[in-house]
């Protein structure tokens, strides 16, 4: 079953064409995986469905709601969690700090939304206890236990990459967007991300939408793959099918 649906897609910066008319589909329950050089729209792709950008052209259907036209906010209320390619974390918070942020489209006893009403501040009490219960079981998931009370900004940089992933998790998504997980990590930590990765598929059922540059981990991992270049769609299908691609041979080799 289709989670995702991405139709016609388009969107220019300064006449530039970012994405041209690129349409694709996410099953249910997959690892699927954008690749492709250096500016060729991936993240663009990630923007137009997180309502970061507006495209100019096309649609995107999440369970079947039209995306576009959608804020950041509601992506996430609808079940859509990302990472960013450069991490985005409160670097003076800790770990469970950040993760609680995570958890803030479920907060219902806002201080705005409750203040004023009797009974208030007990049920906050009880709202937070249950929201630090699910980051606790993040943090032991992630096995970020060492680092749960620790400013973030004092963490390596791998563990920085997976608490921005905890956080992600922490809004309990559908579906998760993970824009680069890997960059600037050793082989030992990629593969961990990947092992993670795949354990958030198969013990949380969240689709997976990543861009990676690492193609041993995109073959390995991946249930499906789609090659771009430059905003245009080249192929879509199964990894090795895709990496055979003689468009994605001369993407990649730079052939002119
Ligand atoms: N906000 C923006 N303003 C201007 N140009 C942008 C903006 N976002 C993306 N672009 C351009 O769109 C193209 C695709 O960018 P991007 O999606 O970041 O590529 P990728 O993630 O594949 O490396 C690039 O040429 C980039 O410069
Ligand atoms: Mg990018």
């Amino acid at each position: 079953m289709t989670i995702l649906s991405v139709d016609d897609l388009s969107i220019s910066f300064g006449g530039l064409a970012a994405l041209s008319g690129v349409s694709m589909s996410v099953d249910e329950g997959t690892i699927f995986s954008i690749i492709g050089p250096n500016g060729a729209g991936k993240t663009t792709i990630f923007n137009c469905i997180t309502g970061i950008y507006r495209p100019s052209q096309g649609s995107i259907r999440f369970q079947s709601i039209e995306m576009v036209g959608k804020k950041p906010y509601q992506a996430a209320k609808c079940g859509i969690a990302r990472t960013f390619q450069n991490i985005e974390l409160f670097s003076h918070l800790s770990t469970m700090d950040n993760l609680l942020l995570g958890r803030h489209i479920h907060m219902k006893t806002g201080v705005f939304s409750g203040a004023f009403v009797p009974g208030w501040a007990s049920k906050a009490a009880r709202e937070e206890c249950l929201h630090r219960e699910r980051v606790e079981r993040i943090i032991e998931f992630l096995e970020l236990e060492a680092s749960r009370d620790i400013p973030v900004g004092a963490l390596p940089y791998g563990t920085r990459k997976l608490v921005e992933l905890g956080r992600a998790l922490a809004v309990e998504p559908k579906l998760l967007l993970l824009d680069e997980p890997t960059a600037g990590m050793n082989q030992e930590e990629k593969r961990d991300m990947m092992f993670w990765i795949r354990d958030i598929r198969d013990d949380f059922q969240i689709t997976i939408l990543m861009v990676e540059h690492d193609m041993n981990l995109v073959m390995d991992v991946s249930d499906e793959v789609m090659a771009l270049n430059f905003g245009i769609k080249l192929v879509q299908g199964r990894p090795s099918d895709v990496q055979k691609h003689p468009e994605v041979l001369e993407a990649y080799l730079g052939k002119d």
